[in-house]
């Protein structure tokens, strides 16, 4: 395939999925597992038999397909640990915070590209999401983007009897303060943003129907009118330069030094 690629989780439960999924050995699609999704949804059914379906999983075996594309292209030399660190290369999952990871100068312009699915809007602040991917990207790297922006992040409503911003903040003081500090912006906005950090929008295609882990059976399903777009780092208008780095130990602002001077 020649390609190497990352993928970025943070959730313990999701990379456990994924390990049970991506590592291979345990199922594949000659000898899968058989799940029951919607076995405990009680809600909005039609007919029982629709509660006990059961899917297969994994419909591809990514372990498989790395295998072949290392056997694919074997090693010049036929070294068997040489193989091995190949193998590896292609494809690692980086288990963390996506701003404490990409966040840190070491990654600065060390990707060609950027692949977001549902995820841009589960940011605490989606600017700092698209400047620490403009940074991360090499120039010419490209993001592409599908989903809502449904923002995960986005705080309680105010309400009449909240006679200043003060009460309203003090009312929800238990809260994570980044719901209190999330901006959610319209598409537009983010537009802007995106061209103003240093982006060429290239293509744009709003209002994208999705459904998100629905039950196609069920009576009721929530439906998204996503927005997928393609934008290329092209200029730097300033605004990602000399911006926060989420993570910085000593050594990677020893690089920025360097890279200073
Ligand atoms: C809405 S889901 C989308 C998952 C997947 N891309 C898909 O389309 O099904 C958002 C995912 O991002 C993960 N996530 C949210 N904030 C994150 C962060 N700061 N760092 C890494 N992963 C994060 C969540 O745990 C969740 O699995």
């Amino acid at each position: 395939m020649g390609y190497r690629v990352q993928g970025n989780e943070f959730s313990l439960y999701m990379l456990l999925a994924s390990d049970f999924v991506l590592n291979g050995g345990v199922a594949t699609p000659e000898q899968p597992l058989s799940i029951s999704p919607w076995l405990l949804e009680t809600r909005n059914v039609h007919s029982s038999q629709d509660q006990v379906r059961a899917v297969t999983i994994p419909d591809v075996d990514p372990y498989a397909m790395l295998a072949d594309c290392q056997d694919d292209e074997g090693d010049e030399n036929g070294n068997e640990e040489k193989k091995q660190n190949k193998f590896d290369s292609y494809f690692s999952m980086a288990a963390g915070d996506f701003a404490m990871i990409y966040g840190t100068p070491k990654e600065r312009e060390q990707w060609d590209a950027v692949v977001c699915c549902f995820f841009l809007d589960a940011a605490p602040s989606i600017v700092e999401y698209i400047q620490i991917i403009y940074r991360m990207l090499r120039p010419g790297g490209i993001l592409v983007n599908f989903g809502p922006l449904l923002y995960h992040w986005s705080g309680p409503a105010m309400r009449p009897d909240d006679r200043s911003f003060e009460d309203y903040q003090e009312r929800f003081s238990y809260l994570d303060p980044r719901y209190m500090n999330s901006v959610d912006m319209s598409w537009e906005d983010v537009r802007e943003i995106l061209m103003n950090v240093g982006f060429d929008i290239l293509e744009e295609n709003p209002g994208q129907r999705a459904l998100y882990t629905a039950d196609r059976k069920s009576m009721m399903n929530l439906g998204y009118r996503c927005v997928n777009f393609v934008a290329k780092k092209t200029g730097d208008n300033g605004i990602s330069r000399g911006m926060f780095d989420a993570v910085s130990d000593s050594s990677d602002l020893e690089d920025e030094d360097d890279d200073m001077e």
